[in-house]
């Protein structure tokens, strides 16, 4: 299988990140990772990814103000320089416009740190804990313009605990992201290649 030129988005640790890398050395996934896309330049993740001999980018979207086409427009070309095939956001923290997400529709693919449709946006573990859910977990979908909403590609729940607290959580579920993740870029990958065979 021919391997795809993969983008990754990141905003800081890059734990997702390093799990995709080393999943795509492993030869698990037909995918290269070519571009580590940052919009803080002072991600951990790009220190990571340096060291790891990858191509790494920063673009702060600080410096676009309001226009975030404008920054978007930029993360952009440098995806297309690098002739990224496929993005995977991880733990990237702008929102996306809907221009962005149309130019990459069904080439994008996010990682969620809640069961959705449960939760989408931010503090989903103390949204969990106040609901008191059984259950909770992380996905990763195609992403469309609507925040957190795409087509969920994969899915792992896990069993809250009476004694969980959002830091105990967001551990457990991390430790999830990083099986769940590989797994499904695997799929998307797939999918990608079939479309274009
Ligand atoms: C992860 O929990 C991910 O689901 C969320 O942000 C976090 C990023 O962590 N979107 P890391 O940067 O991959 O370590």
């Amino acid at each position: 299988m021919s391997a795809l030129k993969l983008g990754i988005m990141i905003s800081g640790r890059g734990s997702n990140m390093e799990a995709l890398i080393e999943a795509c050395a492993n030869g698990n996934i037909p995918a290269k990772p070519t571009l580590i896309l940052s919009n803080r330049p002072e991600a951990e993740g790009l220190v990571t990814a340096r060291q790891l001999g990858l191509g790494i980018c920063a673009i702060s979207h600080k410096s676009f103000g309001k226009d975030r086409e404008a920054f978007e427009r930029a993360l952009d070309a440098a995806l297309i320089k690098a002739d990224i095939d496929i993005i995977a956001l991880a733990g990237f923290m702008r929102i996306l416009t809907p221009w962005f997400t149309a130019r990459w529709e069904g080439r994008m693919i996010n990682i969620h740190p809640s069961l959705l449709p449960k939760y989408p946006g931010l503090n989903t573990h103390e949204r969990v804990l106040e609901a008191d859910d059984a259950e909770h977990g992380c996905t990763v979908h195609w992403v469309n313009s609507g925040v957190d909403q795409g087509e969920i590609i994969a899915q792992t729940a896990i069993k809250v605990r009476p004694s969980d607290t959002p830091e105990t959580l967001r551990a457990r579920i991390l430790v999830e992201e990083h099986k769940l993740y590989p797994e499904a870029l695997k799929l998307a990958c797939q999918t990608l290649l079939e479309r274009s065979a």
